[in-house]
C-alpha cells in the first residue's frame, strides 16, 4: 500500500481571457500549493477495475471521480494489470476552489506508479493530467506555478519562502462551468468591453515584471524553510514576493461573477481582511476564501476569530516546491 498526501492550492490572482472554440477559455493564473491536505491510499490487488473507497459519502465512488478516471487512463497506459483499490481519507470540502478533487487524482496516479513500480514519462503524466481536468497539472510541479493555456499548461515560478495564511470553507457550492458562463454573459453586456486578450496581456506584464524586479529571488537558501514573517525585522524585498505580487494589485476575476450572486462570501472576504490578512481573495471559482498574513501567530488569530463567528476557518500555510514534495509520500509499502 501507498500513502501519499493530496495538498490543496489557492489561486493568486485570475484572469480570465477569450472563450475559445473548444468551448474552454483562456486562462492565465499564478496557482500556489498550500499545506492543508486529503491522505490517499492505494493499492493493486489481484483482478482488474478500480474501486474507491471513502467513508465521506460526498466522495463519488464511480467514475465520474477524477481519481477513477485518472487512474483507468494510467493503468491502460503502463499496460498495467490488476485491480486497483483508491482510498480517500477527505480532510478538505468537496467542492471549493482548493483543487482538492484534481489534486487527489494527481497523487492517486503517482501512488499508483509508486505500487505498480512502473513510471509513466514526464509528458505523458502532464497530458493524461490535463484531459482529466485543467487544474490537475499544476499537481505535478507543486509550490508556486503560472497557469496558462485552460490552466493546464504549468510552469514551475521560483520557490516563495512560505506565507501564514487562513482558508475559509463557507457551505456555499458554486459550480465552475456556470461561474465562466456568467463571467461570458457580464462581458457580452458591458457597453465597452475591453478585449480579452489586452486583458491577458495586461495581466501578463504585471507577472513579468514581478519576477524580473531585481534582486526578487536572491535569497534561495532560505526559501525552502519554512515561515519566514513578511513582517520581521532585517529582512529584504527579496522575501517579500509573495507580498509584492499581491500588491501588484493582481485580482481574481471570478470575483466579478460570483460576490453578486453570493454576497454573504464578500462578505466573508471583508471578514478576513478585518482580521488582519494583507491580501484576501477568492479561490478559484470559490467559495473558498483565503487570506495571506504576516506571521503564524496572526493567521491562528484571525482563524480562532472566525470561528468564534461561526466561520469554517483553518490556520496553515503555503507550501514551497520542495516542502511539496518532501511531505508527499507518507509511507511506501
Ligand atoms: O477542465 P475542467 O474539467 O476543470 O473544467 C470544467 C468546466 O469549466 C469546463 O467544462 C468548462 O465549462 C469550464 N472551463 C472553462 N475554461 C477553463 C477551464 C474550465 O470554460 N479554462
Amino acid at each position: 500500500m501507498v500513502t501519499v498526501r493530496s495538498f490543496a492550492k489557492i489561486n493568486l490572482g485570475l484572469r480570465i481571457g477569450a472563450l475559445r472554440s473548444d468551448g474552454f477559455h483562456e486562462l492565465l493564473t499564478v496557482y500556489q500549493t498550500i499545506a492543508l491536505h486529503d491522505v490517499i491510499r492505494v493499492q493493486v490487488g489481484r483482478g482488474s477495475g478500480v474501486e474507491i473507497r471513502s467513508e465521506d459519502p460526498r466522495v463519488p465512488k464511480d467514475r465520474s471521480n477524477t481519481c477513477y478516471r485518472i487512474v483507468e487512463r494510467t493503468v491502460a497506459a503502463l499496460r498495467a494489470r490488476g485491480r486497483v483499490v483508491i482510498e480517500i481519507e477527505k480532510r478538505l470540502p468537496v467542492q471549493g476552489g482548493l483543487g482538492g478533487a484534481s489534486g487527489n487524482a494527481v497523487t492517486a496516479l503517482l501512488a499508483l506508479e509508486r505500487a505498480l513500480k512502473k513510471e509513466l514519462p514526464g509528458p505523458e503524466r502532464l497530458r493524461i493530467a490535463a484531459e482529466v481536468g485543467s487544474d490537475l497539472p499544476l499537481f505535478l510541479v507543486g509550490g508556486t506555478v503560472l497557469g496558462v493555456g485552460r490552466g493546464e499548461e504549468v510552469y514551475p515560478l521560483p520557490d516563495l519562502p512560505a506565507v501564514a495564511c487562513v482558508v475559509v470553507t463557507p457551505e456555499v457550492g458554486v459550480s465552475t462551468p456556470k461561474a465562466f458562463a456568467d463571467w461570458d454573459g457580464m462581458q457580452a453586456a458591458e457597453l465597452t468591453p475591453a478585449e480579452p486578450s489586452d486583458r491577458m496581456n495586461e495581466f501578463g506584464r504585471v507577472l513579468s515584471a514581478w519576477l524580473s524586479a531585481p534582486g526578487r529571488f536572491k535569497d534561495k537558501a532560505k526559501s525552502g524553510k519554512g515561515l519566514s514573517g513578511v513582517s520581521a525585522r532585517g529582512r529584504g524585498r527579496a522575501e517579500t514576493p509573495l507580498l509584492d505580487l499581491v500588491r501588484t494589485g493582481i485580482e481574481n476575476d471570478f470575483e466579478r461573477v460570483v460576490f453578486p450572486q453570493y454576497p454573504e462570501l464578500l462578505e466573508v472576504k471583508r471578514v478576513v481582511e478585518r482580521a488582519g490578512a494583507f491580501y484576501a481573495s477568492l479561490s478559484g471559482s470559490g467559495s473558498a476564501i483565503y487570506g495571506l498574513f504576516a506571521t503564524r501567530t496572526a493567521a491562528q488569530r484571525a482563524a480562532a476569530k472566525l470561528q468564534k463567528m461561526g466561520v469554517k476557518a483553518l490556520a496553515t500555510s503555503t507550501l514551497t516546491r520542495r516542502q511539496y514534495w518532501n511531505k508527499f509520500l507518507v509511507s511506501g509499502f
